[in-house]
């Protein structure tokens, strides 16, 4: 199972609610990112412009006006900042600045003139929980106990081997007499403590080695993040997404993580972490950063990796009331399940849930961290139907959507079958329990030519996924028919459409665990039933009495339908459709 994924199942459990109608009442004068759709590019496998085998800004560049035909909003780039590449970019040497491999801040400024040229924004990855262990400032913390940014990472002792309470776990991380202070596991395996010899002391690192965690309580810390964020504002940068971004703080006092049953992928004990995560101070720091991102102009938005269990706890990472935190926290609850979950009951009760928050909902069924979605919620028989269904989720919902760069073809996840092919050091760690994240990193599928049009290179950073030559974007543009056409003709439906842009959203036919359906709200109403089976199934007979009207429909036969009545849903068939005059709320039971 993959890690994240890991340790979502750990802490989420869908609690039951039976709300009919949600959502936030029909929004006027909305910023930009309010129902916008939003596309994750990851940079070494976008488009590879020089030949090397790594994708780089110039490669984005090249394929903005694919974007653009697409239709999405705007882009998040995973970063794109110098690093050593131990976690593909997450391991930042210097904030400011571009990594060579992916070109210069010439290239970053060319390639963000033009998305603006195009109408989409640009958003970069911000990770402020740590740096690389080459960033100068690492280099200078750990060199002795009495530099100048000795305090800006977490540094403890450690404590006595002998020193009662100490885990096994912990006596394995010995060090002249010392273990780490508590049980605190990186969420890649291993202690989370690692020794430097140089001040005697362990370094905090939640996730690799080679990613100490920054010190926050300092408040030079936030001095100098909040100096390079404002570095990239300057630049015409229109927000960030927050990595790790509930990791910040941690419990002063280091109190062990409880323990739960059984051992992780990597053979650690299971933890809950009670007290190195989600700690109440960080909601002080997104107020401060929000307050930055207010001061420039354009609605510059923040996005969070927020992968929390319920509603609950995603509710409070926009802010309150004040609403002054994050615009758009992540809701992973509806699209990080499997094939387990592929039914129209699970997915209605996920998305009630979605509606509940106070800000505008997120959803997201696919990242660089997760096997794809298609490959989750697939069946092995009817992936690019069901994937259609997931497509329609995101798209229609009432929520702004972000999407994951080879989502719309349907790449499918390749993860390596040697341990030698590995890329990901989770992967070799964790080998064959755990064979890492490559599989969803593998080059964009652009032609049916040389390296997918990806590269010219000979050999590509990740190999390009044998199937290629019928997933490509060259080829789906050409088929009305492709799971690519299908997300064009339901992201321009969302600009088309006001009540799926702003309407507010009705579940109909609650009972009914084959069919999901639902009314998004406004002056022309617009319903959306999905069939989650491989049978057809009927529509629900109150659904609407009045003449409708097709908007797109994976079934071919509906194209033309007038009416509900006599009608069923194909196998995996989709179906939105306009009600000719039925106004603002007739036509729902
Ligand atoms: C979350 C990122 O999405 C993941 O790729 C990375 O490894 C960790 N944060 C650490 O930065």
């Amino acid at each position: 199972m993959k890690l994240i994924r890991r340790i979502i199942l750990a802490t989420a459990f869908l609690s039951t609610c039976a709300i009919a109608q949600t959502g936030n009442v029909a929004r006027t004068d909305k910023p930009w990112w309010n129902g916008a759709v939003f596309y994750e590019i990851y940079p070494r496998s976008f488009g590879d412009s020089n030949g090397d085998g790594v994708g780089d800004l110039n490669g984005i560049t090249q394929h903005l006006d694919y974007l653009q035909r697409l239709g999405i909003d705007a882009i998040w780039i995973t970063p794109m900042y110098p690093s050593p590449q131990v976690d593909f970019g997450y391991d930042i040497s210097n904030y400011e600045t571009v990594d060579p491999q992916y070109g210069t801040l010439a290239d970053f400024d060319k390639l963000i003139g033009a998305a603006h040229q195009r109408h989409i924004k640009v958003l970069l990855d911000m990770v402020l929980n740590h740096t690389s262990d080459k960033h100068p400032w690492f280099i200078a913390s750990a060199a002795s106990r009495s530099n100048p940014k000795s305090d800006w990472y977490v540094w403890n002792d450690g404590a006595d081997a002998n020193a009662s309470g100490i885990t096994p776990f912990q006596k394995r991380y010995q060090h002249e007499g010392k273990v780490p202070p508590n049980n605190w596991e990186s969420v890649f395996g291993g202690s989370a403590w690692q020794w430097v010899s140089a001040r005697h002391q362990f370094y905090y690192h939640r996730f690799y080695i080679q990613q100490p965690d920054l010190n926050w309580r300092n408040p030079e810390v936030e001095k100098a993040m909040f100096a390079s964020i404002r570095f990239w504002l300057d630049r015409g940068v229109d927000g960030f997404r927050l990595d790790a971004i509930s990791t910040l703080f941690e419990d002063p006092k280091l109190h062990n993580d409880p323990e739960l049953p059984g051992t992780n992928d990597q053979g650690d004990p299971n933890l809950r972490s009670q007290y190195s995560d989600n700690l109440p101070e960080v909601h002080d720091v997104m107020r401060r950063l929000r307050a930055v991102l207010q001061s420039y102009p354009g609605d510059r938005v923040l996005i969070g990796e927020t992968y929390t269990p319920n509603v609950a706890e995603l509710e409070k990472w926009y802010g309150g009331k004040e609403q002054n935190e994050l615009q758009l926290p992540m809701d992973t609850q509806p699209g990080f399940g499997d094939g387990a979950n592929f039914s129209a009951n699970w997915f209605r009760q996920s998305l009630q849930m979605s509606q509940q928050v106070t800000g505008e909902p997120l959803i997201v069924f696919d990242n660089h961290d997760n096997t794809r979605s298609i490959d989750r919620f697939g069946d092995g028989a009817h992936n690019v139907a069901r994937a259609k269904i997931i497509a329609t989720l995101l798209l229609t919902t009432r929520a702004s959507a972000l999407t994951y760069y080879g989502a719309p073809i349907g790449m499918v996840t390749t993860t390596p079958t040697r341990k030698e092919d590995v890329r990901d050091p989770i992967g070799i760690t964790g080998w064959p329990k755990q064979k890492g994240r490559d599989g969803e990193r593998t080059p964009m599928q652009w032609t049916t030519g040389l390296q997918a049009g990806f590269s010219s290179a000979k050999k590509t950073w990740l190999p390009i996924a044998s199937d290629y030559r019928t997933v490509n974007v060259q080829s789906e543009l050409k088929d009305p028919e492709s799971l690519l056409n299908w997300y064009h003709q339901l992201i321009a439906l969302r600009k088309t459409e006001p009540a799926l842009r702003d309407g507010t959203m009705q579940f109909l036919d609650n009972a009914n665990n084959k069919v999901l359906t639902f009314r998004r709200n406004g002056p022309e109403p617009v319903i959306v039933a999905m069939n989650f089976t491989d049978f057809a199934q009927p529509l629900a007979a109150n659904l609407a009495s009045s003449h409708i009207r097709t908007l797109a429909t994976t079934a071919p036969e509906l194209q033309h339908a007038t009416s509900i009545q006599g009608v069923s849903l194909p196998p995996y068939g989709v179906w939105v459709f306009k009600v000719d005059g039925a106004g603002d709320s007739a036509g729902a039971k």
